[in-house]
C-alpha cells in the first residue's frame, strides 16, 4: 500500500520546503518535486503543513498514583494524543518499593500491549535502588531498549529516592549507556511545607501552590546537576517550571556540562493565579505548580536559547470526582492534569503564531528532539527518507476552541476550557496507515507498538 502526499509544504527542525512525499508500507521511501503517483493514493496537502509525528516524551497512563489510577488507559490516551498530533508518547514504569524492575515492567506490559492505539515507549521509575535492582539495569537497556531511568527527589515515603541511591543509579546507568531523568524538587523541604500548612488548617489548593515555592525546585536541579556531573551520568530534567531551576543548568553550561530539560505545556501558558478559584484550582493541582509571568518568560527565552529542549506534558489526568478526594486537604488531591491531546496545538497556536518560536524550533522541541534526546531518531522525529511514516497535516489557519465537550482524553474537565487555537492538526498518519482524518481515529485498539531505544548518545 502506498501514499502521495502532494503539494504540501514540509516543515523539519531544519528545513522548510514544498515537496511531495511518497509513504510504502510503514516507511517514507521518496521525497521530491513532483513525484510520480502511480498506483499511489493520493492525499492532497496544499495549504497545509507537512511535520513529523509529534513526541510526547511524558504522560503517565493508567497510573497508580496516590490512592487512585490516572484516567487515560493506553487505549484512550493514545487515541486521544493521535487525535492532537502526537503519535508517540513515552509512559512510565514505577517499580514499587520492595519490589524488581521486571515486576513493575510486566505488569505496565500487560497494560499497554495490546490496547495502545498510538505507538509508545517506556521510562522506568526506579522508586528503590538497591543491590538487586542495579543488577537489573543492564537487562532494561540491552534487552528491553530501556535507556532512561527515572528518579523523584519528591513524594517523600512514595517514590522518592535519596542522594546516595541517585549517586549509585547514576554510576550504573552511564556505565550501562543510560539516562538518568529527575523529578527535580526537595522533598524534605516539600514535606515539611505541606504538614505545616496543614497542621495550621490550611487545606486549600492555594497550599499546595505555597508549598512547593522555586527554592525547592531549584535547589534540586543545582543539585541533580552537580551530582550528574561528578557521576558522568547523562541527565534530564523533567517538568522544569521556573528561573531558578534553569539558572541552575545554565549556570552547569560554564563547565560545558549538558542537562537536557523538558518543559510542558502548561508551564508556559498557565500561572499561578488559578490557585485563586477555590476547590475549582484542584484541576491545576499538579507537581511542581504553575509559577509566576516572569518564569514563563524564562523557559520561552530558555527553548530559544537551546537551554530547554522539549517542550512535553506530563499528562496525568484525573476525573474530577478523583480530584474531590482532596477536598478537605490539598495534600490528598492527586497530583497531575490533561493534555496530551493538546500540546501540538496548543504549542503552535501561541508558540509560532505569537512569534516566540519559529516553525522549526516547534518541530525541534514537540517531534525531534525527543526523538534524538531518547534514542528514537532518525526512525521517529523527522521527515526523511527511510524514517517511520509518522507524519501530521496541519492546517496552520483554521480556528477553533478547545472544549472537554469535544476532546477524546477520558476526563470529564479541560483544563483549558475555553482556549482559543489557530491552527489544526487535520490529518495524522502512524507508520503509514492514515490514523487520523476529519476528527475520526481510524486505526484500531492495539494498533500501537512498542518502540526499543537506543543506548543516549552524547550531545544533541
Ligand atoms: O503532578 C504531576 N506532575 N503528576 C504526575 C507525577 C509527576 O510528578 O510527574
Ligand atoms: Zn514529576
Ligand atoms: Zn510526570
Amino acid at each position: 500500500m502506498s501514499l502521495l502526499i502532494k503539494n504540501g509544504r514540509v516543515i523539519t527542525a531544519t528545513d522548510d520546503y514544498q515537496a511531495d512525499i511518497l509513504v510504502q508500507g510503514e516507511k517514507i521511501v521518496a521525497i521530491g518535486k513532483d513525484l510520480p503517483a502511480h498506483d499511489a493514493e493520493i492525499i492532497d496537502a496544499s495549504g497545509l503543513l507537512v511535520m513529523p509525528g509529534g513526541i510526547d516524551p511524558h504522560v503517565h497512563l493508567d497510573m497508580p498514583f496516590m490512592g487512585t489510577f490516572s484516567s487515560d488507559t493506553h487505549e484512550t490516551g493514545t487515541r486521544a494524543a493521535l487525535h492532537g498530533g502526537t503519535t508517540t508518547v513515552i509512559d512510565f514504569v514505577l517499580q514499587k518499593q520492595g519490589h524488581s524492575l521486571r515486576e513493575a515492567l510486566d505488569e505496565w506490559n500487560s497494560r499497554a500491549s495490546g490496547t495502545a492505539v498510538g505507538d509508545y515507549s517506556f521510562h522506568m521509575a526506579v522508586t528503590d535502588f538497591n543491590p538487586d535492582t542495579k543488577a537489573e539495569i543492564k537487562t532494561m537497556v540491552e534487552q528491553e531498549g530501556i535507556t532512561s531511568f527515572k528518579t523523584f527527589m519528591a513524594y517523600k515515603g512514595a517514590l522518592m529516592i535519596d542522594d546516595r541511591q541517585m549517586t549509585d543509579l547514576m554510576q550504573e546507568v552511564r556505565q550501562q549507556g543510560g539516562m538518568v531523568t529527575v523529578h527535580a524538587t526537595n522533598g524534605d523541604v516539600i514535606d515539611y511545607l505541606v504538614a505545616k500548612h496543614v497542621a495550621e488548617g490550611k487545606t486549600s489548593p492555594l497550599y499546595h501552590y505555597l508549598s512547593q515555592p522555586e527554592v525547592t525546585e531549584a535547589e534540586a536541579s543545582a543539585r541533580f546537576t552537580d551530582l550528574a556531573n561528578y557521576t558522568g551520568c547523562p541527565g534530564y530534567i523533567v517538568h522544569m517550571t521556573c528561573e531558578g531551576a534553569l539558572n541552575a543548568v545554565r549556570n552547569a553550561t560554564r563547565r560545558n556540562q549538558k542537562v537536557y530539560v523538558e518543559t510542558c505545556i502548561q508551564y508556559l501558558l498557565l500561572d499561578a493565579s488559578k490557585y485563586d478559584q477555590g476547590f475549582e484550582s484542584a484541576k491545576w493541582v499538579m507537581s511542581p505548580p504553575l509559577r509566576e509571568a516572569k518564569d514563563q518568560e524564562t523557559l520561552w527565552a530558555g527553548i530559544n536559547q537551546g537551554l530547554v529542549n522539549i517542550v512535553a506534558t506530563d499528562h496525568c489526568p484525573f476525573m474530577w470526582e478523583q480530584k474531590l478526594m482532596g477536598k478537605d486537604n490539598f495534600a490528598k488531591i492527586p497530583n497531575g492534569h490533561p493534555a496530551i491531546e493538546n500540546r501540538m496545538e496548543l504549542l503552535f497556536s501561541e508558540g509560532v503564531n505569537k512569534n516566540r518560536i519559529s516553525l522549526n524550533k516547534y518541530v525541534e522541541v514537540a517531534c525531534t528532539n525527543p526523538a534524538k534526546i531518547f534514542g528514537m531518531f532518525p526512525k521517529k522525529g523527522t521527515i526523511a527518507i527511510g524514517s517511520d511514516a509518522d507524519i501530521i497535516l496541519f492546517d496552520p489557519k483554521e480556528q477553533h476552541t478547545i472544549s472537554a465537550a469535544t476532546h477524546h482524553m477520558n476526563v470529564d474537565y479541560s483544563a483549558y476550557e475555553g482556549w482559543p487555537l489557530t491552527g489544526r492538526v487535520k490529518t495524522v498518519l502512524l507508520r503509514g496507515k492514515v490514523a487520523v482524518d476529519k476528527g475520526e481515529c481510524l486505526v484500531p485498539k492495539g494498533y500501537g507498538q512498542f518502540i526499543k531505544r537506543n543506548k543516549v548518545s552524547g550531545k544533541i
